[in-house]
């Protein structure tokens, strides 16, 4: 394994730019439930398509906003872990995540494309446009909104839904142009995300997956480190380390 955590050290090194694709497994080590571990698996305990998409919001707004709620307060006392904290520092990564949680953000991280939206945010669900950063700690009820008097909903991509147009636009030319992609914990599974990979493969970057299980982002000759993002991540980036 060190010889491959050497190697993801050089091609970092030799980058001008490092693109960082994050999933649910960044944030496990802040206590974040990812979506697919079977024990605590997000979705384990609930039909996402009942709660995270906008037939189950219209079916029962109050119930879907109320489960956002939950989320939103386990969030507040979440804290960003060291996988976070380098990948904030590094000045040549640009972070594209597919995270709600907001962590990457917290830890310092500048321009952080939020592919699937972002939990600390509101949005009206008609369509005007309306948005607001809400307090995670205390998170609103079902609300009206007050520009149009449509519904009010968590400011996050859900199921059947198209992602923010600006945010793809800006992966695809982060995942075209970057030297390296550094894939973290994510099974690379939800498109069209998980197709920002071959991308970068196929626009010549080299491609370095930090996960716990091998994923398809490991396929076509990417370097493949097994383990930790709090282990794995700070080594390969951190260049001032020994
Ligand atoms: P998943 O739960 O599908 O995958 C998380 C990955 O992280 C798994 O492959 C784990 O093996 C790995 N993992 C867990 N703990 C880790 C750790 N400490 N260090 C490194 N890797 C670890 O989550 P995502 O891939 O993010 O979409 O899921 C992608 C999308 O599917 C989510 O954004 C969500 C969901 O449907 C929407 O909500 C639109």
């Amino acid at each position: 394994m060190q010889g491959q955590i050497d190697l993801a050290r050089r091609l970092v090194r030799d980058a001008e730019l490092v693109a960082a694709l994050s999933g649910a497994g960044l944030s496990a080590e802040s206590g974040i439930p990812t979506f697919r571990e079977a024990l605590d698996g997000l979705w384990e305990r609930h039909d996402p398509r009942r709660l995270a998409s906008p037939q189950g919001f219209e079916n029962d707004p109050a119930m879907v906003v109320e489960w956002y709620a939950e989320r939103r307060r386990s969030l507040a006392g979440a804290i960003p872990n060291q996988a976070h904290d380098a990948l904030a520092r590094h000045e040549r990564v640009v972070n594209l995540t597919q995270n709600v949680d907001g962590l990457l953000d917290r830890a310092g991280a500048s321009a952080v494309v939020h592919l699937h939206g972002d939990l600390a945010t509101d949005v009206c669900h008609a369509g005007c446009g309306f948005a607001e950063r809400i307090d995670l700690a205390d998170p609103p009820s079902l609300r009206a909104c007050p520009r149009c008097g449509g519904a009010i909903r968590p400011g996050v991509v859900w199921f059947g839904e198209a992602l923010p147009a600006e945010a793809w636009r800006r992966a695809e030319v982060v995942s075209t142009a970057c030297d390296v992609m550094l894939v973290v914990g994510t099974s690379g599974t939800v498109y069209p995300v998980a197709g920002l990979v071959d991308l970068a493969r196929d626009a010549g970057a080299q491609v370095i997956v930090v996960n716990t299980e091998p994923t398809p982002a490991g396929r076509g000759g990417a370097v493949e480190l097994i383990g930790k993002a709090t282990e794995l991540v700070p080594p390969i980036l951190d260049q001032t380390l020994g």
